[in-house]
């Protein structure tokens, strides 16, 4: 899992130089896939998992999650969320950033910050006999004392040999409800947070989750280890972040 873990990491470590205006996100996913597979010698997960069509998942602007990549160019004030997950030696590494084409926007750059914030402060809770409501509550807590929202429909996951099993890690809750973390649990945390209602809607694609109001979204992944002392982030990027 950490070998697999901070092989997703450095795809997104790669990807950063190319999100650039002009850019279509079916090249990001061009370039991603023949780095997992030709460098990495390793999966992409997501192409072919339940019909997906490509290697990534490009999530511009309202997108939630799950955005297909395609013929769209990136322009300058886009956000995008880049998912990765890769499998090496049959374990799933799963992470997913925002990145800013261009100049970005204030009211997207502070929505990001609260996302990318509200996980790091979901990931922090966890430690052996813990709870899975210590996580959702400490991301709620922090998304909707700055006036955002979380998105209910789609949460994080264990991980491991399979790309989405048990739990089902939610990124709002109650403290002290919830499964009893144990060391050696590996989980996802990964909110999707929206600037305006929570409510999302499924394209008729079947993939791509827009927000109903068309507000902006972001979200941001990491892979986590349950251990001892707490955690261990098995997809830090090179800014170990
Ligand atoms: N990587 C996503 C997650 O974080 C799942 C993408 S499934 C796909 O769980 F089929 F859309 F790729
Ligand atoms: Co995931
Ligand atoms: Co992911």
């Amino acid at each position: 899992m950490r070998v697999a873990g901070r092989l997703a990491a450095d795809v997104l470590d790669m990807i950063g130089d190319y999100v650039k205006p002009g850019v279509t996100t079916d090249e990001l996913d061009r370039i991603c896939h023949e780095y997992i597979t030709d460098v990495q010698k390793a999966v992409p997960a997501p192409l072919n998992y339940r019909g997906f069509p490509k290697s990534i998942c490009t999530s511009v602007n309202h997108v939630v999650c799950h955005g297909i990549p395609g013929e769209r160019k990136l322009k300058s004030g886009d956000a995008v969320n880049i998912d990765i997950t890769v499998i090496k030696d049959g374990f799933h590494g799963d992470t997913s950033r925002m990145f800013f084409v261009a100049a970005a926007g204030i009211q997207a750059q502070r929505l990001a910050e609260v996302a990318f914030e509200g996980m790091w402060l979901g990931i922090e809770q966890l430690a052996p006999g813990r709870h899975l409501g210590d996580v959702g509550a400490a991301i709620q807590r922090h998304v909707e004392k700055n006036r955002c929202s979380i998105v209910r429909e789609y949460c994080g996951h264990g991980i491991g040999r399979v790309f989405h099993e048990d739990p089902q890690v939610l990124h709002y809750g109650s403290a002290g409800t919830g499964m009893e973390l144990k060391s050696g649990m590996t989980l996802t945390i990964e909110p999707m947070v929206n600037a305006g209602k929570p409510a999302v809607k499924l394209l008729p694609d079947g993939w791509t989750v827009v927000t109903k109001d068309h507000s902006l979204s972001a979200q941001w992944e990491h892979t986590v280890l349950v251990t001892d002392a707490g955690y261990e982030v098995l997809t830090l990027g090179a800014d170990a972040r």
